[in-house]
């Protein structure tokens, strides 16, 4: 199949390598010449594990290349895939489709012979009948298909995520499509993942339903671990005892500081504005959308607390800026509003992050001092929070972090460390939902 991927961001470059390495040929296409210009020289602009390798090898077999032009490509190409940025729109919580409307309308313009063209961004129902609407609209006579096919992959994971997906959703309106979407993924039909096909306008909305349910999920686990702060209870406890229940399951279950990153926040808020819109308002996801959202400044009251009730004037050690480990993605991330409010109390602030510091010194204020590593961070610090689960956060040589720190305090808001193993050496310890 000739695929060419309309933008070549997160999704369309991993979702392109991964085509291409299942043997068909991809063009990316991105307007950002900088990034083109990158992703030729091999240089790649997002920090995803294996990414670099996949795309090389498929550049150097051939089956892979770049352009800033649309025009060529999309006339070449069997399927044309949107995968540009639906971002919040400033003001109200919809999704700003202005780019994916843009590349429908250029695409429109260029197509040869029956093209379908595909959705992969994250849009809301209804938004592939626009679609259709405004390439024939340009074209009246053009000959296409509009299908909607979200994507489920995780930064950090997002290739295997790809590679072996729990299933891929197709909504479509048209059997010659069908054909076409079968054969692009058939080498994963083959690994057996279901593809499961149905309505566009229903492929639209389990997007959108699959990651506010996970949102829904965190944010249930994230309450009941405040209860078993206030009842004496284990929240990981809690976690195992009812994920063992399949009905349930063991995932997306951790407690933490509130999910923060690229997706849920802003598709629980979409969600609930579609909803709205619609006269039937999603009660649960706008209770999710509440509650993570004061959350995270929540946070810093813990570490107020662990610090016997006041910051000022005291240095914080953060370890972990990124809203998830195994990127540099700073969106939405915890980190942002704990550090922010944890100023705003009058505390001086260390970070350390792996992979997000360049982003994070955009974002932050320029007061904060950033640590070359964890045990930089934590010298002279009052108290060492663990805001982002990266590995090398899990084996701390604690004795050397107690030597170092001015006071012994470890606030744990990923629950890496077990309570009992830090006290003996003499820490204070905070969990979450850990008072056991
Ligand atoms: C999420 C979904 O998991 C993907 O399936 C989806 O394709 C993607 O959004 C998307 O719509 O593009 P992602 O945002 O990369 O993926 O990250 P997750 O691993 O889902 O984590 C999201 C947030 O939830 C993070 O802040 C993470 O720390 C938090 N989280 C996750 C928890 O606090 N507890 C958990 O048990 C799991």
């Amino acid at each position: 199949m000739r695929i060419a991927m309309i933008g070549s961001g997160y999704v369309g470059l991993v979702s392109g390598a991964c085509f291409a390495d299942f043997g068909h040929d991809v063009i990316c296409v991105d307007k950002a010449a900088d990034k083109i210009a990158a992703l030729k020289e091999g240089r790649i602009p997002i920090f995803e594990p294996g990414l670099d390798e996949l795309v090389a090898s498929n550049v150097e077999a051939g089956r892979l290349s770049f352009s800033t032009e649309l025009a060529e490509p999309v006339a070449w190409a069997d399927v044309v895939f949107i995968g540009v940025g639906t971002p919040s729109r400033r003001g109200d919580g919809h999704a700003d489709l202005s780019y994916v409307f843009a590349a429908a309308r250029e695409i429109a313009r260029s197509m040869q012979g029956f093209t379908v063209v595909v959705t992969k961004s994250t849009v809301p129902v209804g938004t592939g009948d626009e679609v259709e609407r405004i390439i024939l609209q340009e074209r009246p006579n053009a000959d296409f298909a509009v299908v909607s096919n979200p994507e489920f992959l995780r930064e950090g994971a997002a290739i295997d995520d790809f590679k072996r997906p729990d299933r891929i959703v197709v909504g479509l309106e048209d059997e010659r499509a069908r054909d076409v979407m079968s054969e692009v993924y058939r080498p994963l039909y083959l690994n057996s993942a279901p593809l499961l096909f149905t309505q566009r306008r229903t492929s639209e909305l389990i997007k959108y339903a699959a990651n506010a349910f996970l949102a829904m999920k965190i944010t249930f686990i994230n309450e009941i671990a405040d209860l078993c702060e206030s009842v004496g209870a284990n929240v990981q406890e809690v976690s195992r005892g009812i994920g063992l229940d399949n009905r349930i399951g063991s995932k997306f279950l951790h407690a933490g500081p509130g999910y923060g990153g690229s997706c849920f926040p802003k598709d629980t808020l979409a969600l609930v504005k579609t909803a709205q819109d619609s006269g039937t308002p999603v009660r649960l996801i706008e209770a999710t959308v509440a509650i993570n959202d004061t959350r995270k400044r929540a946070m810093a009251r813990k570490v107020v607390a662990a610090c016997g009730g006041d910051v000022r004037g005291k240095t914080i050690a953060i370890l972990g800026l990124t809203f998830k480990p195994n990127t540099d993605d700073m969106r939405d991330a915890p980190s942002l509003a704990i550090i922010q409010a944890l100023q705003d109390l009058g505390a001086r602030v260390k970070a350390y992050d792996p992979e997000g510091m360049a982003h994070a010194k955009h974002l932050l204020d320029p007061s904060v001092v950033y640590a070359t590593g964890p045990y930089d961070c934590a010298e002279g610090a009052d108290a060492l929070v663990i805001v982002t689960e990266w590995n090398q956060f899990r084996a701390l040589d604690l004795r050397r972090l107690g030597e170092v720190m001015a006071k012994p305090i470890l606030v744990d808001l990923r629950n890496i460390y077990a309570r009992d193993d830090v006290e003996r050496l003499g820490f204070s310890y905070t969990g979450i939902g850990t008072s056991t």
